[in-house]
């Protein structure tokens, strides 16, 4: 059998519906944090196939707001309070149609971006912190003062100094693992809150 015929969480989102299994690790970190409530304005950042949209939007409810972004199409979900844009978040115009379609900076900004692995280690590795980075640049721009961000990572040796920097921008971060991750995968999500927009030290 397959590694994913015999995954749970795979499993479990076939019979509930959900697009991915990495619903899962939102629902776990929603319930560890608290990261989404009622009415917020939510940017999804790399949101295909669209797992965390389907949780987020429910999080939110029919008051709140959830754009999904990613490179992929995404296909259109039956929940209203949902806006997709395919694009790449890298790109100055991407980023310009976002905040179009919110009409206001975001409450919280999640990305579960995760660049092409190449089994390169050094290369992967290096990818995977620019789009920390891209994640975090973008946040800065999207998110109103106060407001917060959840993000994927991969642990690698610069992780140490991207850390220092979300610290320098977010009152806290906190890092942690869903169980929800796939054994062997060394991707972490790091929960930064209360966005700071005078950067310290
Ligand atoms: C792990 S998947 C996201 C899964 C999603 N959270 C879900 O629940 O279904 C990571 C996504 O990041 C997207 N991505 C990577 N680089 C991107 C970029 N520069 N701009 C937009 N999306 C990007 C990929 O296309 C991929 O769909």
């Amino acid at each position: 059998m397959t590694y994913k015929l015999r995954d749970t969480y795979y499993k479990k989102a076939k019979q509930e519906g959900y697009r991915s299994r990495a619903a899962y690790k939102l629902i776990e970190l929603q319930e560890r944090f608290g990261i989404l409530r009622p009415g917020e304005h939510v940017v999804d950042l790399g949101a295909a196939p669209g797992g965390w949209l389907q949780v987020a939007a429910k999080f939110v409810g029919p008051s709140g707001k959830v754009l999904g972004v990613d490179l992929q199409p995404i296909e259109a979900l039956n929940q209203k309070n949902v806006i997709l844009v395919q694009g790449d978040i890298t790109a100055p115009e991407t980023e310009q149609r976002i905040k179009e379609y919110l009409g206001r900076p975001a409450d919280c900004v999640i990305s579960d971006l995760a660049p092409k692995l190449t089994g390169i280690r050094d290369a992967d590795e290096a990818r995977s912190l620019e789009l920390n980075r891209t994640a975090l640049e973008a946040a800065k721009r999207l998110l109103r003062p106060a407001g917060s961000l959840l993000m994927k990572s991969f642990i690698s040796e610069g992780l140490r100094g991207f850390f220092a920097e979300l610290e320098k921008h977010f009152h806290s971060v906190q890092r942690t693992r869903p169980d929800a991750s796939r054994k062997g995968s060394s991707e972490i999500y790091f929960f930064a809150k209360e966005y700071q927009t005078k950067p310290r030290g």
